[in-house]
């Protein structure tokens, strides 16, 4: 079962990046060719026909993001931290654990009421996630969802995110 292959390939460190946090990486999966293709191919069955953008969260959504916009025939919309991007762009302030970071979009790369997906590595506070809805939302765009690789259970992330459907692969 993909979730099964999936889960195989997530490997638990304990104590990183700090005493006490027990993360999860997926850099395993991102290198196994077949399970990486599984998840990319489960991820384009879902959604085939049914969104025209795919929009990825920098960094480490951008990973999923393009693979499955090629997949999809379907643009890939690049939602990146402050700085990085050529105006005009628009910019949306987030709360991280420690302090505050910032995400923005060049409006111009969606069209108005385009159907968009969103998609990250990993929902844990759901701040990047609600900071990217604003932005494709600010652009005249729809949010058709949002899925992420791995949810983190306990921080509670979903909640931020009630209006709107939210596929997770795996969770913890
Ligand atoms: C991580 C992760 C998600 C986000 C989830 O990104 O890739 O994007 O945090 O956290 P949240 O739900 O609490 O907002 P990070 O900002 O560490 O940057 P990266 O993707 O560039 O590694
Ligand atoms: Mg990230």
């Amino acid at each position: 079962e993909l979730t099964q292959l999936l889960d195989s390939h997530v490997r638990e460190v304990p104590d990183f990046p700090e005493p006490g946090v027990l993360f999860r990486d997926i850099t395993p999966l991102l290198a196994d060719g077949p399970a990486f293709a599984a998840l990319v191919d489960a991820l384009a069955e879902r959604y085939r026909g049914k969104v025209d953008a795919v929009a990825g969260l920098e960094s480490r959504g951008f990973i999923l993001a393009a693979p499955l916009a090629h997949a999809l025939g379907v643009g890939m919309i690049t939602i990146r931290k402050a700085g990085r991007l050529p105006g005009p762009v628009t910019g949306v302030d987030y709360t991280l654990e420690y302090g505050t970071a910032r995400l923005e979009l060049r409006p111009e790369t969606v069209t108005a009421d385009q159907r968009v997906l969103i998609i990250d590595d990993v929902l844990a506070t759901g701040g990047t996630a609600r900071a990217a809805i604003e932005l494709i939302e600010g652009a005249g765009a729809r949010v058709a969802g949002l899925t992420m690789l791995l949810e983190l259970d306990e921080l509670r992330g979903r909640e931020q995110l009630t209006d709107y459907p939210l596929d997770s692969i795996l969770r913890y």
